[in-house]
């Protein structure tokens, strides 16, 4: 295992999982009702009038079966204060009285934390001196003011934006920021002031002769700056933005997501466009779960802010084909994070500033009800309408699609957006299934040298991570995805849930007689799936495994507990969607091979669960000795040819034996 350096000792950190009671913690928040083994209340994460939200004190999750939300104490407390995981530790440290030894801070880190806060001070002051500018001086209020006066900005909007202007004099905020006290270095490491090279006496307002937007955090501080030009001179920039520093990371931050995040939620969605303008044009307009991206393209830091509030994100466009297919790579980043998008076009140019300040409020609230499409339905429309017959521009157009659609994790929401796309395409599903499974099989193993390891282990997870490297060998076909990855889902899902349980299994005395023996199901199953080749295709599932038979073989069955208080989201997310969501997907309960009382029936469960992964395993090794025997057969080398043939035999006896045991026909 490797341990990230962190703040909060280990040690605490158990404490915190250990102590926090995951009923009492949603308790502070939800009115919960006993039902059954569980409690149940309303969901504080959607809106609801009959409460879908489950509370299981013995398993310490929560989840809610209306919005899909679920995770432990930890996690709810993230989502539901908007904090990140360290706050949330230090939130349940406060609660349950835990005191945090943080572990000591270097001289270098209270440097950098007081430079950090040096910024946000000089930030907060510069926003101040810019809205007082606007409001308070001539120059102000005749060009800034009467600006935004004329663009159609209320006086709340522009007091509630915190906007203001930076008149067209080269030291005005700088002056009056050293007068105040502030000190150079902080001014120029905010990106306020410009600092000449050679002669340090230099210096000059970077925003100058501009109307001014602060950026906010998502908690409310000041961290940058857009300025907008007044002038209509093609050769200066329409907006300067503050550069990166120590507090402003660009790719980092939305637009408007302070202003925004209640309704975010509150609504569960989130409509992102491109500008300043569109932001404050749409809260004027009575719309406030808006963010922008603000003049840089989508990105993965951006998108995975946004999924804190909630899983559907629409994208607001000044309908341009042009833009819009610029855009793509960024939509495709939000189907991999597993997110909805929906696209809103508008019409003429308009982008949602101008148009909102055409129509009504309602007018603008209608419009976007009536005109918003699923994204890959309006991919599919857009580009076919392109394509028109051409069938070679037709063969491009698919692939474009089916990329899109590969990227999506959910098994389920790719053969439904599948079926979408074979109708609206007038192209048989298998076809399209096809060149998915091409894709998949591309995506998965670009995965495994190395990018996947950085996706799961996000810099936001701040707890410790463990090193999963370590993986067992991988034979992958991606054809039969769905089917297998239910297969998969279901021996972890078995595992996890009924682990440390005994059962009685047929075993051998020591004179070799046989008897029946008491073991763990985790044993039984192990032993099960170690007897013959058996292989997990999908990582997360494959990874939940090695940390569990890890564990296992030392003796210590890991329970439900330790995976859904993993530290690393990916995982902790699959055991909480795991265990509670109630398991209508398998194919063994449509066709009734065991019903109600599981854990009464765990031999057979396991039996069936190993057998099926075994025989596909053997099923791939089939179609691969097929595929070596035809080429040996071309290259005429008969003799490795009856080689591989006879070994080729041996899997077909084991494919009828796992079948046999299945209870399935072979025919052949
Ligand atoms: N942008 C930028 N630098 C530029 C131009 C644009 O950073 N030189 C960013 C700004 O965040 C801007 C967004 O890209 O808000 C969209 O650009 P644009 O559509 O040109 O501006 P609008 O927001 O529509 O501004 P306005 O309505 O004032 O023209
Ligand atoms: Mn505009």
């Amino acid at each position: 295992m490797v341990y990230r350096i962190r703040m909060i000792p280990k040690e605490t950190v158990d404490r915190i999982f250990d102590t926090a009671r995951i009923d009492e913690v949603v308790g502070e928040f939800v009115a919960l009702k006993k039902r059954g083994s569980s409690m149940l209340g309303l969901c504080p994460f959607h809106n609801e009038k009959t409460p879908s939200f489950n509370v299981s004190a013995a398993r310490g999750i929560y989840k809610c079966f209306g919005c899909g939300k679920g995770g432990n104490s930890i996690n709810f407390v993230m989502e539901h204060e908007h904090i990140t995981y360290p706050e949330a530790l230090r939130w349940l440290a406060k609660k349950y009285n835990i005191e945090i030894a943080e572990e000591e801070q270097s001289s270098e880190q209270q440097a950098k934390d007081n430079e950090r806060e040096s910024l946000f001070l000089v930030s907060g002051f510069a926003q101040k001196h810019y809205t007082k500018n606007l409001h308070e001086t001539e120059e102000g209020k005749a060009i800034g003011l009467s600006y935004f006066q004329e663009r159609g900005f209320r006086p709340d909007i522009i007091e509630k934006f915190q906007l203001g202007y930076s008149p067209d004099t080269w030291k005005n905020l700088t002056d009056a920021a050293l007068t105040a006290g502030y000190k150079l270095p902080y001014l120029v490491g905010a990106g306020l002031t410009i600092q000449s090279e050679e002669d340090k006496e230099k210096y000059f307002d970077r925003f100058k002769g501009r109307i001014i937007f602060p950026v906010h955090n998502p908690s409310g501080r000041v961290i940058a700056f857009g300025g907008r030009t007044l002038k209509s001179d093609k050769k200066i920039a329409k907006y300067i933005n503050s550069p990166e520093t120590a507090i402003y990371h660009k790719s980092n931050v939305l637009y408007g997501l302070y202003f925004a995040k209640k309704q975010i939620i509150a609504e569960d969605i989130c409509y992102l466009v491109e500008g300043y303008t569109d932001v404050t044009s749409m809260h004027q307009a009575g719309i406030e779960n808006v963010v922008a991206s603000s003049g840089t393209s989508l990105t993965v830091e951006q998108i995975r802010l946004i999924r804190r509030y909630t899983n559907n994100i629409t994208i607001l466009y000044d309908g341009d084909p042009a833009g819009i297919k610029a855009s793509f790579r960024g939509i495709d980043l939000i189907l991999e994070e597993g997110m909805n998008v929906r696209v809103l076009l508008f019409p003429d140019n308009d982008d949602p500033d101008s148009y909102s300040k055409k129509v009504s409020s309602d007018a603008l609230k209608q419009f976007i009800q009536s005109n918003t499409k699923d994204f890959i339905r309006f991919k599919t429309e857009l580009l076919s309408a392109e394509v028109g017959n051409d069938p070679i521009k037709k063969a491009g157009l698919i692939r474009e699609i089916v990329a899109s659609i590969a990227l999506i994790p959910d098994a389920i929401t790719r053969s439904v957006f599948v079926k979408d796309c074979s109708r609206i395409l007038d192209i048989e599903e298998q076809t399209l299934l096809n060149e998915l499974n091409k894709f998949r099989k591309t995506n998965y193993n670009k995965k495994q040298t190395g990018e996947a390891r950085t996706k799961t282990i996000s810099p936001n997870e701040d707890g410790f991570v463990p090193d999963l490297t370590a993986r067992a060998e991988e034979k992958v076909s991606l054809d039969q995805q769905t089917r297998t990855e239910y297969q998969e889902r279901e021996i972890i899902r078995l595992l996890l849930s009924y682990g440390s349980q005994m059962l009685l299994a047929r075993g051998e005395d020591e004179t070799g007689v046989e008897i029946e023996i008491k073991v763990s199901f985790a044993d039984f199953m192990l032993n099960e799936l170690e007897q013959d080749t058996a292989t997990f295709e999908h990582a997360i599932y494959e990874k939940i495994f090695v940390e569990f038979k890890r564990h296992a073989e030392n003796g210590l069955v890991p329970d439900l507990n330790y995976f859904v208080n993993f530290p690393v989201h990916e995982i902790s997310q699959t055991a909480i969607d795991l265990v509670s969501i109630p398991y209508q997907l398998s194919d063994w309960e449509k066709h009734a091979i065991y019903v109600t009382t599981e854990s009464m029936e765990l031999r057979s469960a396991a039996l069936h669960a190993s057998n099926s992964l075994k025989l596909r395993s053997v099923e791939l090794m089939i179609s691969e000795y097929r595929k070596e025997i035809r080429e040996l057969e071309e290259k005429k080398e008969f003799e490795n040819m009856m080689i591989v043939l006879s070994k080729l035999k041996g899997l077909e006896d084991a494919k009828k034996h796992f079948s046999g045991l299945l209870g399935r026909v072979v025919i052949r």
